[in-house]
């Protein structure tokens, strides 16, 4: 049984996917707009690589269903209805909508999982029910991978310590256990580093520096409140959607 962390998709191989129950993460900020927006009620979120193909794909949809959203150097799209910020999710602005949704890590990550078993997607603000899915898969003797988005296809210090707070809640408390990869290991050894408090491993990454230089650390805040948006997103056949249902 293995329970392996890869920080970036970059190099990922079929071989790493295929067959694994999946958890992806991006705490700043792709992750946890998409709790954010199904928990308001958005129907669906399409993860798309760019921004011509979140336009291409808008034109084929029901014009009245769909928002565009997503970010290029944590700004908005210019053109799009949304951006990349979970405050911005409110129920007046998601509910019954169809996201489409272009980031610069998060949706490349989830693009990055085809062959995987199942596809979460975690971060802070579901912790407790991602979490549960991940020991239930653990301990049904399932092979987990958690694939960080990472920042620029690289180490994320909020990503990773993301994936030692969901590693941990999986294993129940144990410091070990046989099969986690040295990326897991490491990870959970950041959780020993920063404890339970989210606040100081998002706000000194240096995505969430980026993102409070841009005026934006009501979203590092957001991004870091414990089961604020207690939803699980499934990915599957290219949409997003809680986990058990299956969005129309
Ligand atoms: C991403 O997917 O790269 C991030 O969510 C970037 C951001 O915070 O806008």
């Amino acid at each position: 049984m293995k329970f392996d962390v890869v920080f970036s998709p970059l190099g990922l191989t079929p071989g790493e996917v295929q067959g694994r129950t999946v958890f992806v993460i991006d705490i700043l900020r792709a992750g946890t707009v998409m709790c954010a927006a199904l928990a308001h009620g958005a129907r669906a979120v399409l993860p798309v690589a760019d921004t011509e193909e979140a336009l291409r794909l808008s034109q084929t949809l029901d014009r009245d269903d769909v928002l565009l959203a997503g970010e290029r150097n944590c700004v908005r799209i210019p053109g799009f209805a949304l951006g990349n910020s979970p405050i911005e999710m409110t129920e007046a602005a998601v509910r019954g909508k169809t996201l489409i949704l272009t980031t610069t890590n998060g949706t490349r990550a989830l693009l990055a999982t085809q062959g995987a078993q199942s596809v979460f997607v975690a971060c802070a603000a579901n912790l407790t029910l991602a979490g549960a899915r991940a020991r239930a898969a653990w301990e049904g003797d399932h092979d987990l991978l958690v694939l960080c988005a990472g920042r620029e296809q690289r180490f994320a210090l909020d990503d990773a310590y993301c994936a030692g707070r969901l590693i941990a809640a999986a294993i129940g408390g144990k410091r070990r256990v046989r099969g986690l990869n040295d990326s897991a290991a490491a990870c959970l050894d950041l959780v020993r580093r920063y404890g339970d408090r989210w606040e100081r491993p998002l706000a000194s990454s240096q995505s969430g520096q980026d993102l409070i230089a841009l005026g934006l650390r009501d979203d590092v805040r957001d991004s870091g409140r414990a089961d604020a948006y207690p939803v699980l997103p499934a990915f599957q056949e290219r949409r997003v959607t809680i986990a058990g249902e299956r969005a129309p």
